[in-house]
């Protein structure tokens, strides 16, 4: 058997963890089971994220073959992985929920509520979630009477540091003087930032360039145009209305922060600047697995505890069997459209909201490992084949981590729109190590409504490297000492 203690930086230090007395009960419970203990994990995390999907424990099965579509017989099963979050391991009584996750492994009575078939975790519902709270988020936001940003670690985006700001405008500054001088600077200077939230970052952006324009004396700002683009109209108006004062210096486009190019394609080469922060690590991703030398991908089921189902149907006047229907129903319409639609069990769309949220709190994901029959096969991206994940996925032992699909498709996609003395900046929580994922958790984390995973960064910088960038992640420069990072892309020298 292997345990795995991935939380180690909790071994040391004032309190640390107790993970003997933690396991102890996991014994118990393995001692008086029928569990095959010869190919059994057990893997320790401390999920930091108080709002989560996970149960305090888990079992996740290793499967020895890929299932077939709609296979009637079971799948059968090379091994299983215990996970328990120690953070909580004491809520409850441990050995009972390890002996429950047993039973539930090896095909006992199940008490949960699905929302999906088994599926790739980039396509589990949990992203419809995240895009619901994004396009309706003036409605989550009555509801709960609190902004997106109080949601973040510190209560604000770091996306509105005006020192940081200052910094990344005078390196402009520098590149446009010094083009300006070989009469290589174009009329228009095209910024974009992609991902806008409530618009935060682009006021303190404009509002700093404008200021140091006026000092500068290139009247520079005469010829900026600052693009913003999100695929939530509603966050996209908010934004709009935070910078209304730039007036036509500033435009506003719904695109899909995955493929900009679809969008941006006539900015081909000429953005000075493309600003994303906080945005790779709300994109979907999946996960993947390297276990005794065999590739796995992580796949995803979203469910309901059937009594807390129960709960939410009581809360919100109507039937168990409705939940999933009706949860799939809000995703698709959203809660204006829900209630319009459904004036009897939603007079007004608070009360959808309210199912949202109930349903929401309480979604959990369970998960599985599915052999992947040669990593190449597997695609990252529109054009990124898994032949990318070979150098981090192979030869270091057992890892898993997360792929960042919704990123690299992003990043590639956004690259080709740099001028060839533009750069990427990106604030994000980025992994620099391949290492760090078998030292913590990396998500996924709720974040209020949306969905919180740490970004694959080597991943980031090998797609970049080939495609001649240089991409460089240093510590926040306006908070060192922060998980957020920056990344920095730009054409090789
Ligand atoms: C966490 S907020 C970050 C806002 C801001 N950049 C900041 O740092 O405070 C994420 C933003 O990305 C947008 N977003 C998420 N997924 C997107 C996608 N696929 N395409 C376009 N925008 C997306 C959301 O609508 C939201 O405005």
């Amino acid at each position: 058997m292997q345990i795995n203690v991935r939380p180690v930086a909790r071994l040391r230090g004032d309190r640390p963890l107790n993970v003997a007395a933690a396991l102890g009960p996991v014994f118990d419970a393995l001692a008086g089971s029928a569990a095959d203990l010869a190919t059994l994990r057990v893997v320790c995390d401390w999920i930091q994220y108080r709002e989560n999907f996970a149960a305090p424990v888990r079992c996740r099965p290793v499967l020895a073959e890929r299932p077939e579509q709609s296979a009637e017989r079971p799948v059968p099963v090379a091994g299983l992985e215990l996970a328990i979050d120690l953070r909580r391991s004491d809520e409850a009584d441990l050995a009972a929920s390890v002996r429950a996750a047993l039973a539930g492994c090896a095909g006992g009575a199940d008490d949960r509520l699905y929302l999906e078939p088994w599926t790739p975790t980039s396509t589990s519902c949990i992203w419809r979630f995240n895009t619901l709270y994004w396009q309706a988020l003036s409605r989550w936001e009555q509801f709960t009477g609190r902004e997106y940003e109080q949601a973040l670690p510190g209560g604000q985006s770091d996306a509105r540091n005006a020192e940081v700001a200052r910094e990344l405008i005078g390196e402009l500054f520098r590149v446009w003087d010094e083009l300006e001088a070989r009469r290589a600077l174009p009329e228009q200077l095209y910024i974009v930032e992609l991902g806008v939230g409530n618009g935060g970052q682009a006021r303190t952006w404009l509002d700093t360039f404008a200021d140091l324009d006026q000092r500068h004396g290139r009247d520079y700002y005469r010829r900026l145009h600052y693009l913003m683009g999100d695929y939530s109209a509603h966050v996209l108006d908010r934004a709009w209305q935070a910078v209304a004062h730039h007036g036509e210096h500033v435009s506003t486009l719904v695109l899909d922060a995955t493929r900009p190019l679809r969008t941006l394609g006539f900015l081909h080469g000429k953005a000075f600047f493309v600003y994303i922060s906080n945005v790779y690590d709300n994109l979907p991703t999946d996960e993947v697995a390297s276990i005794d030398g065999r590739p796995y991908l992580v796949q995803a089921r979203a469910y309901l505890d059937r009594s807390q189902a129960a709960e939410i149907a009581r809360r919100n006047t109507i039937e168990i069997g409705q939940v999933g229907v009706l949860t799939d129903r809000l995703l698709r319409l959203g809660p204006d459209l829900l209630a319009e639609t459904s004036p009897d069990l939603f007079p007004d769309p608070g009360r959808a909201v309210s199912l949202w949220r109930d349903v929401w709190t309480a979604l959990r994901l369970t998960e599985r490992y599915v052999p992947l029959e040669g990593i190449d096969t597997y695609q990252v991206a529109p054009k990124l084949t898994g032949e990318v994940l070979r150098p981090l996925l192979e030869g270091g032992g057992d890892i898993r981590m997360h792929v960042s699909n919704g990123a690299l498709a992003s990043f590639a996609d956004t690259l080709p729109l740099l001028h060839p003395f533009g750069r990427l900046i990106c604030h994000d929580l980025f992994l620099t190590e391949p290492g760090q994922y078998r030292a913590g958790f990396h998500g996924p984390g709720k974040y209020d409504g949306s969905v919180v995973n740490w970004v694959n960064g080597p991943l980031l910088q090998l797609t970049g490297n080939r495609r001649g960038f240089d991409v460089r992640i240093a510590p926040f420069s306006g908070r060192p000492s922060a998980n957020i990072r920056t990344l920095t892309a730009q054409v090789r020298d």
